[in-house]
């Protein structure tokens, strides 16, 4: 069945139902921007970033994994740019002192704004004659700076501003040095990092697509200057091939070239990775050609010489850099969206999610046909034991009927739901193994459920 008209609305709600995605302090009426990840979706985030660590990190070996801390030295952010750069431009309604972003605003006005600057966007919001959502004039805009910031020390007045990191990217920057000290790398080599970011985004929608605390995979590649261009081509192919690992089909995924008026502070070139959302093509990943610019900010303002001393003895250099960046809530949600799919099942409308595999937060759930018979239960508990001690991710049902549980289990993704009934402890040993996707049932004896699943 076609999926176009599948909502937001559809995702959102099988989310909060099935114990993947929580409003972030829903009992207080929650707080704009914040969600909170339940059970399931804890797994599969899990199952997300250990895919992406797998793929960009283990399997390679020019690829150097760091987490570093999340407060950093304010002296980062002055040298990375983002004290003065990190900005997104807003208006303010004159009468309500709402104030919003003025290129979401344009965009809803149906107004394209690539490569447009501020200047740009407030005449265009004179020539449309545009007014605040509540209909009122608007003022002059004005650029907004996105890092949050806290105060650092116990003692009121010798505390010292500091900033939630903005980007994990300055965390490898900072330990370039180390890296280079501790494991003399040939070049190319990059540093990784998953981990978590803070934007003080004035419009935080569309579910866990824009929030103010989110996750963020990414590697700085570090390259000898003269082959940025193979390098930026290597990485955009790679990025595609870790879209299909996902299971995203290529026609969802579309490459925008970000103009230069566009790009952020630091980028010489950035192509976007755009995916089909229900509300519409909207940005997923990011690759940037970052060039020195953070290496030799860092190395200006700290004094510490940050240049790559080739192995056979040809001139120190600083290196540049190629950025491949990957939201972990986009990657769930571009998943998520990817897996909703409804059929019919004897005449009944069924929502499952159709998730590859290896993502999949519960790899099979294990039932007796009946909760009252002894026989069938105890004999499901060794299925299960056998089972969990393998894939670790097994679910117990034995709540309702069969069709419920099936059900259930459609809705959460799991692979496979393996029934013991009576045919297995009277008959020949097989329970019955049915496939999410097309419902279909076949018995397998019980040594060889492993490698079906
Ligand atoms: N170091 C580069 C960097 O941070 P970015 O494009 O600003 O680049 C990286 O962010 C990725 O993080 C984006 O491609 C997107 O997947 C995700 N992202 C950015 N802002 C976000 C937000 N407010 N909420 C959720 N995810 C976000």
């Amino acid at each position: 069945m076609s999926d176009t008209h599948i909502s937001l609305e559809d995702i959102a709600s099988l989310a909060k139902r099935r114990g993947f995605i929580y409003q972030g302090s829903e009992i207080y009426g929650g707080l704009a921007g914040t969600w909170d990840y339940g059970p399931l979706g804890v797994a599969l985030k899990r199952n997300i970033v250990n895919a992406w660590w797998k793929f960009f990190v283990d399997s390679r070996d020019d690829m150097y994994g760091v987490d570093s801390a999340i407060l950093m030295n304010p002296k980062v952010w002055q040298a990375s740019g983002h004290v003065a750069g990190f900005t997104d431009p807003l208006i303010e309604d004159v009468k309500t002192k709402k104030r919003y972003r003025l290129d979401h605003l344009l965009e809803d006005a149906g107004v394209d704004i690539k490569g447009m600057d501020l200047a740009a966007m407030t005449a265009a919001v004179k020539d449309k004659g545009l007014k605040s959502p509540d209909g009122n004039e608007l003022g002059n805009p004005a650029s907004f700076n996105l890092l949050f910031e806290t105060s650092m020390g116990a003692v009121e007045g010798e505390k010292s501003t500091i900033y939630l990191r903005g980007e994990t990217a300055q965390g490898m920057f900072v330990n370039f040095k180390n890296i280079v000290d501790s494991f003399y790398p040939d070049l190319p080599f990059g540093i990784a990092q998953i981990g978590k970011a803070f934007r003080n985004e004035i419009s935080p929608r569309d579910f866990i697509f824009r929030t103010r605390e989110f996750e963020i995979m990414e590697f700085e590649y570090f390259i000898n200057p003269t082959t940025w261009e193979a390098e930026f081509e290597k990485w955009r192919g790679l990025m595609h091939d870790w879209c299909n690992s996902l299971g995203l089909p290529a026609e969802k995924v579309h490459e925008l070239e970000v103009p230069a008026e566009d790009r952020a502070h630091y980028s010489k070139r950035t192509i976007d990775f755009e995916f089909d959302f229900p509300f519409g093509k909207k940005e997923l990943y990011g690759l940037a050609y970052r060039t020195d610019f953070d290496l030799t900010n860092h190395q200006n303002a700290s004094g510490k010489n940050l240049e790559y001393r080739p192995k056979d003895g040809s001139a120190p250099f600083v290196p540049h850099v190629i950025e491949p960046t990957f939201g972990v809530d986009r990657t769930l949600m571009a998943v998520l969206c990817n897996a909703y799919s409804e059929d019919e099942q004897n005449g009944e409308k069924r929502v499952f999610l159709k998730l590859p595999k290896d993502l999949a937060p519960v790899k099979a759930c294990v039932s007796p046909l009946l909760k009252n018979k002894p026989e069938l239960v105890s004999k499901a508990r060794e299925v299960y034991s056998m089972l969990k001690k393998e894939l670790g991710a097994v679910m117990w049902d034995d709540n309702g009927n069969i069709g419920k549980r099936y059900r259930r289990q459609d809705e959460i993704g799991t692979p496979a739901c393996i029934t013991i009934d009576f045919e297995t402890i009277e008959g020949d040993g097989t329970v019955t193994l049915r496939d999410r996707d097309t419902a279909e049932q076949k018995r397998v004896k019980i040594d060889e459920l492993l490698p079906h699943l």
